[in-house]
């Protein structure tokens, strides 16, 4: 099988392209910015890298989307700081670079498994999220944050129709707070440009405080990458064409903990951990939502998955839980820091 990811050097795609290239003899052929995540995946000869530009190479894309079987497109901004500040660059990159990606799988009747997002669901109200019932709820349009969501719900509708009038072979997935190596960057230090995780380990690591937005009372469900991985190796595998046409939430409902419990665990880990580069813990604050993002943020209060589909369809089920998800990330990004 050959298999196309767009933005494969991102936390996604890199993971999984090493998975792919270990456990089956499939070929990749990926597209992205920069290869600094790929290391390990640039030594194997079925695998295929162009660095280059979504918005640029499009006849890179559309030569390699009919050359392939099964199509990933993963480019995107998913950094909420992103969506406050630059809504546009997250509308014209997250739905509009996308979609032309999507159309030429229509075109040459390609499968597509597409990444639409656990933000999708908002400020949902159900006790926990699922693909097919739940109702997918914003706030007012001066709120850009939901821009994000907004783009990605309006891909899923798309590619839903694409499958109802065109018959486009699609499934869509929808991560949840997936953390693990090479989530984002240490060395982007600014406030807000890196998910929660990430941030905190770069705010112990730097010695800065912890900022607990509003408190850290909301909540995330996290779920490591090896299991997200492994949910999405069986939907790239689609055993029965199990998959077409569906959704699937992929994420650890076990592991639900608020940010503020989040924090303190991170600062525990870290604090014990052989590695660690400051000789005091950061302290813990909290900042109010408007001062940390701006204006257009709105939080979300808990995000907890259904998974029942992706347990009964594709037979997954997650097997890591948060203490040991915190304590393999923490180990990465301390070898990391300590290798510069
Ligand atoms: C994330 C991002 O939108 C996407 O990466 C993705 O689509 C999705 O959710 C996901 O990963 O499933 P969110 O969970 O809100 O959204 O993003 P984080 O930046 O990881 O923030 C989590 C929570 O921690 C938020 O409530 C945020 O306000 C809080 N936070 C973040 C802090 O309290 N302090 C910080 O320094 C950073």
């Amino acid at each position: 099988m050959k298999i196309l990811i767009i933005g494969v050097n991102g936390f996604i795609g890199n993971a999984l392209t090493e998975k792919i290239l270990k456990n089956t003899n499939w070929e990749v052929y990926g597209m992205d910015l920069s290869d600094n995540r790929l290391e390990q995946s640039l030594k194997d000869s079925r695998f295929h890298f162009l660095e280059g530009d979504v918005a640029i190479n499009k006849e890179w894309i559309e030569y390699h989307v009919k050359k392939c079987d099964v199509v990933l497109p993963l480019v995107a901004i998913a950094t909420p700081i992103s969506y406050v500040r630059e809504p546009l660059r997250v509308f014209e990159l997250d739905f509009e670079e996308n979609l032309k990606i999507v159309r030429a799988c229509v075109r040459y009747g390609k499968r597509v498994i597409f990444p639409s997002t656990s933000e999708v669901y908002g400020m949902c109200q159900d006790k926990e999220f699922s693909e097919d019932t739940s109702p997918l709820v914003y706030g007012p349009i001066s709120m850009q944050r939901w821009i994000y969501a907004c783009s990605k719900q309006l891909m899923d509708r798309v590619i839903w129709a694409y499958g109802v009038q065109k018959n486009l072979r699609f499934t869509l997935i929808r991560p949840f707070n997936w953390i693990g190596p090479k989530l984002d960057s240490l060395t982007t230090p600014k406030e807000g440009s890196s998910r929660v995780v990430t941030q905190f380990i770069s705010n112990l690591v730097n010695g800065k405080p912890i900022q607990l937005v509003n408190g850290g009372h909301q909540k995330r469900a996290f779920t490591y990458l090896d299991d997200g991985i492994d949910c999405l190796m069986k939907i790239i595998k689609n055993e029965n064409n199990v998959c077409d046409k569906q959704i699937f939430n992929i994420g650890n409902p076990h592991n639900e903990c608020s940010v503020k419990e989040l924090a303190k665990k991170l600062r525990d880990l870290y604090s014990k951990h052989p590695l660690k580069a400051q000789k005091k813990a950061s302290p813990i604050q909290t900042v109010n939502e408007k001062s940390y993002y701006g204006q257009g943020y709105e939080d979300i209060a808990y995000r907890m998955p259904s998974i029942k589909k992706a347990k009964t369809l594709l037979g997954w089920t997650p097997k890591v839980d948060l203490d040991t998800s915190l304590q393999k990330t923490l180990d990465y990004f301390l070898k990391e820091f300590h290798s510069k």
